[in-house]
């Protein structure tokens, strides 16, 4: 018997102002058709003055324990993906966990950009696997807007605001890949590339929080190379072809990079869970809000096999592979 982290409720929050790229033409010098063309994104969401990562941050932990059925005080350890905390501290993490009345948890941020969900995923299958911790909440949340230089149309373009989040529960498996739960972990990070993608503050540096800074030509390449090699990773460590998987949700940095990905791996495209349109690139809210899209239209069913990976700053990049 081995210990899995099943999935035991979701749930998503979007700020109620929504940005097309009609409406960004007006302050940057682009158009609908560039953005589109280029990105697969027609609007995202601007999180409302004064609302922080952490208001959305609990706004999809309420939403997540109502779907799972549990209170906060059931919740044993919050770990928060986030690359915008409200404050350079305390972690964002311990704001929702006093909101949602989690007292008997640890509550942490993890910061690795983009790729901050999967990377808390792994945390806290950790935790529960070696019984430190019964119940987690794992949020990705983020409010990028925040982090954007409205000037430079190169960056601008491609944020938006939103969180989304998943309660584990340590549940027993018989340690095949038929189990519910997470199967499979894997973490990299490469600080080489930090020059390719990074904010140009920080409380250490400047005493700002800085702004987004990006070769994004060069994000594309390694990208595509990384997401489809992190992915077969997963598949190779379960036993596991493109054939048995059922959906995969990305994060949602670019259509062109989505669809570059499942073309290397094989996997039709169709299984692939898009809401980049909708919600641009949210950062390590992107996977845990797309995966609420999934489940709540019907298409992530218990049972399926579902893969997750995602690509950010520093570089770090990160898959998941878990059956719902
Ligand atoms: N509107 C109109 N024109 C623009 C815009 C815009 N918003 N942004 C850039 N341009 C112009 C440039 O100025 C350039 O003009 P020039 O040829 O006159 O100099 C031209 O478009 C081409 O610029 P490139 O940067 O070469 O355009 P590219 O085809 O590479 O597309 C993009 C840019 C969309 C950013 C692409 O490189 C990309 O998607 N990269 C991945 C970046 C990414 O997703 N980062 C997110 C964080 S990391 C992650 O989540 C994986």
């Amino acid at each position: 018997m081995v210990v899995r982290s099943v999935v035991v409720g979701y749930g998503s929050y979007l700020p109620e102002k929504v940005l097309t790229n009609d409406d960004l033409a007006r302050v940057v010098d682009t158009s609908d058709q560039w953005i589109s063309e280029r990105t697969g994104i027609r609007q995202r969401h601007i999180a409302a003055e004064g609302e922080t990562t952490s208001h959305l941050a609990t706004h999809a932990a309420r939403r997540a324990l109502e779907s799972s059925g549990l209170t906060g005080k059931d919740i044993d350890l919050i770990v928060l993906g986030t690359t915008t905390p409200d404050e350079t501290f305390p972690a964002a993490a311990t704001r929702v966990q006093e909101r949602i009345g989690a007292d008997r948890a640890c509550a942490f941020d993890v910061q690795a950009a983009c790729s901050g969900f999967v990377y808390g995923l792994a945390l806290a299958d950790n935790f529960l696997r070696l019984g430190q911790a019964r119940t987690a909440l794992v949020i990705g949340a983020e409010t990028f807007s925040r982090l954007l230089d409205w000037t430079d149309r190169a960056t601008c373009v491609l944020f938006g605001d939103g969180a989304g989040a998943v309660i584990l529960r340590a549940e027993e498996g018989t340690g095949n890949s038929s189990d519910r739960g997470v199967l499979s972990t894997h973490l990299h990070s490469d600080g080489r590339q930090h020059d390719l993608l990074y904010a140009d503050g920080g409380p250490s540096l400047t005493q700002t929080a800085g702004v987004v800074r990006m070769v994004g030509r060069e994000v594309f390449r390694h990208a595509v190379i990384r997401l489809a090699t992190v992915l077969q990773e997963a598949l190779d460590a379960n036993g596991l072809t493109v054939a048995d998987v059922d959906w995969l949700v990305p994060h949602q940095a670019n259509k062109r990079i989505l669809d570059s990905t499942v073309r290397k791996l094989g996997l039709p495209p169709e299984k692939m869970v898009v809401t980049v349109d909708r919600h641009a690139n949210t950062s390590a809210a992107s996977i845990p809000l797309a995966l609420s899209v999934a489940a709540d239209d019907g298409r992530i069913r218990r049972g399926h096999l579902v893969l997750v990976e995602a690509m950010g700053a520093g570089f770090t990049w990160a898959s998941a592979a878990l059956r719902w």
